[in-house]
């Protein structure tokens, strides 16, 4: 199973977008025949009619199903009254063929500030599926992000949420917001972040990139493709079978910020 993980499109008219890169990014994520493309969220830059217009238009020449989080800039502005009159539930339960994926909510309405709390836990508790691979995605970072500026917004639930995930031993956790791909084993549990699709806020060197991420019965792969060199290299390798973690974020050459 291959799943497009993509995140930050940051829709609007104003300077945040960047068109042709997300048409580039389209046109790269299209040739890779995902089974499905998770968006971790902020799609639009600051929750208007216009950038949900934009988002919705856009994100159709995606072929692959999605599926789609808030972020906090969707929120902003009265956006989280139109996030699902575009993308639907904000927070849903899909028992896929091979997953089953728990996408949730981490944004509140003009807050940049992000949590889960209690009825969330009840999803990943109630919906964790034994001997079924489960995924749970959201916007918001669960620990810092390296790489991506002086830290803030993790979830204020953070210590709560990672205690459940961790013991309910969900093995693959997709998030965005920090614009920055990175990827930490966590117990038995892969974090994984994806950088930002089509934002011009870029970060240093890493440019837009999205996660291309592989699944099958023995492990979870991570690629993180960068939209302007066209260039795909692994993140991340993690046995489901062992347990073991090659992290190849860290080999130096590609460690460069
Ligand atoms: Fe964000």
């Amino acid at each position: 199973m291959r799943i497009g993980h993509i995140s930050d499109i940051h829709s609007t008219q104003g300077t945040d977008f960047n068109p042709k890169i997300f048409d580039k990014a389209v046109g790269m994520l299209n040739g890779l025949h995902c089974d499905f493309v998770f968006v971790s969220g902020d799609l639009t830059t600051d929750g208007l009619l216009s950038e949900y217009e934009l988002a919705a238009k856009k994100t159709q020449e995606i072929t692959s199903r999605l599926f789609v989080v808030p972020g906090n800039h969707d929120e902003r502005n009265l956006g989280f009254k139109l996030f699902p009159e575009f993308f639907g539930e904000t927070d849903f339960v899909h028992t896929l063929p091979q997953v089953t994926l728990i996408g949730l909510a981490s944004s509140e309405p003009d807050k940049d500030d992000g949590r889960l709390g209690r009825g969330r836990y009840r999803k990943i508790e109630e919906c964790v599926t034994a001997g079924k691979l489960t995924i749970v995605g959201f916007h918001h970072h669960l620990v810092p992000v390296p790489g991506s500026g002086r830290e803030t917004n993790i979830i204020e639930d953070a210590g709560e949420t990672l205690d459940l995930i961790l013991r309910k031993e969900v093995p693959l956790v997709l998030m965005g917001h920090r614009h920055v791909p990175w990827a930490v084993k966590i117990h038995k549990t892969l974090l994984v972040n994806a950088g930002t699709f089509s934002c011009n806020r870029t970060r240093a060197h890493f440019g837009n990139t999205f996660n291309v991420i592989d699944i099958d019965d023995h492990q979870i792969k991570v690629q993180v493709m960068n939209v302007r060199t066209g260039e795909m290299k692994t993140m991340v390798e993690f046995s489901l079978t062992d347990g073991c973690c090659q992290n190849r974020y860290y080999e130096p050459e590609k460690n460069k910020v």
